[in-house]
């Protein structure tokens, strides 16, 4: 079996936490995913389940279950491979005031991953990262790359930094951008350095997999390597070392 190498990729995004939401199915098809994490070079893994509809009635307790099993498993199969847990949180002004116990940091890093909806305006992602960050938390933005907002107006980008607010960006993005506004955001991001974190976003073997090697291969030729192993691995370190601080 391909063992993952300690200074590899960390993917700080995807779904691969077997029946939680719409990701791996079950315990095989994320066993066969985690195999090609490790075999892509991905050494830490963060699963971060949907927070939103039609999810928001499944106990954590079963999340919490299945992420257990799942390391376990790992520490096995793949023992240089470090498994973490959090969320991914679809911004509901609701859920952040009344049902917080819905939501989980990053490995109790106070940093949340926050999406929103392709169509969302810039305004409304600009409130509602101000309101996570008056409820406690960091924000993680989750795949910058994919709001009509962001791509209207590339510059944006800067305003998000701005505010503190930590930018996330999906591996496939990179590797196969969705049209000419996709790919000027994220020639902006990576020259400005502006993108903090890379993830897969992965759901399944076949639409998004779990893999970074290309993408990273990709951001170090069009920047420089410093910035690629920050992108694709030490900015990371933070949400690893989680709830040790
Ligand atoms: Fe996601």
């Amino acid at each position: 079996m391909t063992k993952s190498n300690e200074s590899g990729f960390t993917d700080v995004h995807c779904h691969l936490l077997p029946a939680v939401d719409d990701g791996a199915a079950d315990g095989g098809s994320a066993r066969e995913q985690i195999g090609i994490a490790a075999a892509d070079g991905i050494s830490r893994i963060f699963f971060t389940p949907h927070v939103r509809s039609p999810w928001l009635r499944r106990p954590w307790s079963e999340v919490e279950e299945a992420f257990s099993q799942m390391r376990e498993w790992c520490a096995e199969a793949y023992p240089g491979l470090k498994l973490y847990l959090g969320s991914e949180f679809a911004f509901s002004e609701s859920i952040l005031r009344e049902e917080p116990e819905k939501i989980r940091d990053m490995n109790g890093s106070g940093i949340l991953l926050v999406e929103f909806k392709p169509r969302d305006s810039f305004e409304r992602i600009v409130n509602a990262c101000q309101q996570v960050q008056m409820a406690g938390y960091d924000v993680l933005l989750a795949h910058a790359e994919r709001y009509d907002c962001m791509l209207e107006k590339p510059e944006r980008a800067r305003r998000i930094a701005e505010l503190g607010v930590s930018i996330q960006i999906n591996c496939d993005d990179i590797v196969r951008p969705a049209g000419f506004g996709m790919k000027r955001f994220l020639k902006l991001l990576l020259k400005e350095h502006l993108a903090d974190m890379a993830g897969t976003d992965a759901h399944d073997a076949k639409h998004r997999r779990p893999e970074m090697k290309k993408a990273y291969g990709i951001v170090k030729k069009y920047t420089d390597e410093e910035y690629a192993e920050q992108l694709f691995k030490t900015n990371a370190d933070i949400l690893c070392k989680g709830k040790e601080d």
